[in-house]
C-alpha cells in the first residue's frame, strides 16, 4: 500500500550548488534522521573523489555506481535523508525508484541567484569543466525538466539553509 511520506526516506534533488547537502544536513538534524551524501559515500568507498572517478573511469561508470548506490540506499534505509548528485535523475530508473519509495524534495533555485555560486563550485565539478558561461546556462535550463518529478519543491535560492530545511519538515 502507500507509505506515507513522512515514513519514507527522504531525497534532496536539484543542480549542482543549490544546497542539497547543507540543507540536507540541516533537516537531518532536526528531524534527528541519518543523513547520507551519496557522492560522498561513492567517493568514500571508491577511495577517490568524483572527480577522479569521472576522469579514469568517466562518466557512464559514475553513472552505474550512482545507480547501484541510490537502489541499495532506497532498498536498505528506512529513515533516512539522502543527498544524490544533480544528474542522478538523468536516469529514468532512479527517478522511478525515488518517487514510489521516497520523499522526493526539489532544491529550486533560479539561474540569476545560481549563478553567483558559480565561481564557488565550478573547479569541483566535473560536469562544469571546459563549459563556456553560455553552455551551462543552457545545461541548467534542460536539466530542469529531469527535476520536474518530485514531490514537494524547495525555495534554496532566496531562504536560509534553516528555513528551507524547516519548509520541509512542515511539509512531511
Ligand atoms: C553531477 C553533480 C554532482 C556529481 C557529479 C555529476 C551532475 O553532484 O554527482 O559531479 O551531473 O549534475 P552535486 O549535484 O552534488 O554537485
Amino acid at each position: 500500500g502507500f507509505v506515507p511520506y513522512h515514513e519514507r526516506n527522504i531525497v534532496l534533488i536539484g543542480f549542482m550548488g543549490a544546497g542539497k547537502t547543507t540543507i540536507g544536513k540541516v533537516l537531518a538534524a532536526k528531524l534527528s534522521r541519518e543523513f547520507i551524501d551519496v557522492d560522498e559515500l561513492i567517493s568514500t568507498e571508491r577511495g577517490m573523489p568524483v572527480t577522479e572517478i569521472f576522469r579514469t573511469l568517466g562518466e557512464e561508470a559514475f553513472r552505474r555506481m550512482e545507480k547501484e548506490y541510490i537502489r541499495e540506499l532506497c532498498l536498505q534505509k528506512r529513515d533516512a535523508v539522502l543527498s544524490v548528485g544533480g544528474g542522478a535523475f538523468l536516469q529514468e530508473e532512479i527517478r522511478d525508484l525515488c518517487m514510489a519509495n521516497a520523499a522526493v524534495f526539489l532544491m529550486d533555485i533560479p539561474w540569476e541567484q545560481w549563478k553567483t555560486r558559480l565561481p564557488l563550485i565550478r573547479d569541483s565539478r566535473p560536469i562544469l569543466q571546459n563549459k563556456t558561461d553560455e553552455e551551462i546556462r543552457a545545461l541548467y535550463e534542460t536539466r530542469q525538466a529531469i527535476y520536474e518529478r518530485h514531490h514537494f519543491k524547495v525555495d534554496a535560492g532566496s531562504q536560509t539553509p534553516e528555513a528551507a530545511a524547516q519548509a520541509m519538515a512542515d511539509w512531511l
